[in-house]
């Protein structure tokens, strides 16, 4: 009896997701199905190209399909497609899949360096991926992405007449920062008004496109810019980067108190700096006992996303222009970096489902109106 698409679906069945909790069948992770009596072909079309579980599906798929009597060899091909979050009418970003700030209580902790290679990470591994430098009080995108200097253009919609800001292009990551746009070495007072403004400005007058991942590298602390990006953009969520030391990660808990309010979900913490990794033999070694992100992340119930040792060649490439992803592929801190960036593509994949189940429960999609938080 020649092999029924049935018996192949049923087989996929037994393939569970372990971060949905569902089978690929039911995900509608199986496509395009083909039986060609004992040969059977397929594709498994994910959430990210960044799942840390692809090999661990195929294989499992693979398995159970050959199980079946009757079939002699299996072909998948693994593809992905980041599922699209719901839009809001006045959406600034409609064609943003999933926009996720990065922020951390104080400077200092690594933020920009996170984000950036985090980017980079996310990109290398085929998603779409945009950044968004919003540290108004001290925009360091453009030097970390050998981008300094650049004078982005704008080009008008023949169609609409309205003109957006091109962004700059490195590393495969579409960049924006005020950085671009400010004259060099003129300070600015940033008055609150102003900084929602800009942050407004940053999402709706540039011609972000479509894209998998927006990330936005928020200014150090509780301020106004992540409560404006809050307000104007429905963030998937927000990732806290934090370093070893207790103070750090203690003022790490009133940003996870701040987005907790303003109903931003917490993805994660990113613990940075934890041991120093060796420039020559590259093994790290511990410099704080037990990791303070961890602590953060236990406190708090959010997710553990990992940590990115001290490593001097992070600092230097960051100096040069070249993330550390690309400069050093070969040291922990990029293998960190690409880690965690899968962890994060994971987590927003988990929250764009949470949020598609709340839409068919019922009323549940609205989102709270902004209260403004005090003092
Ligand atoms: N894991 C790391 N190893 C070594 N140096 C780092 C690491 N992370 C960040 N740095 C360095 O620390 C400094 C502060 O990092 P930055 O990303 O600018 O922090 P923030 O954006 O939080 O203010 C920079 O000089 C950066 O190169
Ligand atoms: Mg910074």
């Amino acid at each position: 009896m020649p092999v029924t698409e049935t018996q192949v679906l049923d087989a996929l069945r037994k393939v569970v997701d372990p971060d949905l909790h569902r089978d690929i069948v039911t995900l509608g992770f199986v496509k395009n199905l083909v039986l060609d009596g004992a040969k059977i072909a397929f594709t498994i079309e994910l959430t990210t190209p960044a799942c840390p579980v692809k090999e661990i599906l195929q294989s499992e798929a693979e398995g159970h399909v050959l199980a079946i009597e009757g079939v002699d060899s299996v072909q998948v091909e693994m593809t992905a497609q980041v599922r699209t979050r719901e839009t809001k009418q006045d959406d600034l970003i409609p064609d943003v899949k999933h926009c996720i700030a990065i922020a951390s209580g104080k400077g200092g902790v690594g933020k920009s360096t996170v984000t950036v290679n985090l980017a980079v990470a996310l990109a290398q591994s085929g998603a779409r991926v945009g950044l968004m430098d919003a540290d108004v009080y001290g925009p360091s995108i453009p030097m970390m992405m050998g981008a300094a200097g650049e004078q982005p253009f704008t080009r008008t919609d023949p169609d609409t007449g309205q003109s957006k800001i091109v962004p700059i292009l490195r590393y495969g990551v579409k960049l924006m920062s005020l950085g671009f746009l400010l004259e060099e070495g003129k300070a600015v007072l940033w008055r609150g008004p102003m900084v929602a403004g800009t942050v407004r400005q940053l999402l709706a007058d540039v011609e972000w496109g479509e894209l998998d991942y927006l990330l936005v590298d928020l200014p150090p602390g509780t301020g106004d810019a992540p409560m404006s990006l809050a307000q104007l953009a429905p963030l998937t969520g927000v990732v806290i980067v934090t370093t070893p030391h207790h103070v750090a990660s203690n003022i790490a808990g009133k940003s996870v108190h701040l987005f907790r309010r303003l109903n931003a979900p917490i993805m994660g913490v990113v613990e940075n700096m934890a041991g120093f990794a060796c420039p020559t033999c590259n093994t790290v070694t511990p410099i704080f006992s037990g990791s303070s992100g961890e602590e953060l992340a236990a406190e708090y119930k959010i997710p553990y996303l990992g940590s990115i040792p001290l490593d001097p060649t992070v600092s230097q490439a960051g100096d040069k222009g070249v993330p550390s992803v690309v400069a050093h592929p070969e040291r922990r801190q990029a293998e960190s970096f690409k880690e965690i960036a899968g962890k994060l593509a994971q987590q927003a994949s988990i929250l764009g489902y949470a949020r598609k189940d709340l839409t068919r429960i019922g009323d549940a999609t609205e989102r709270p109106k902004f209260k403004p938080v005090e003092s």
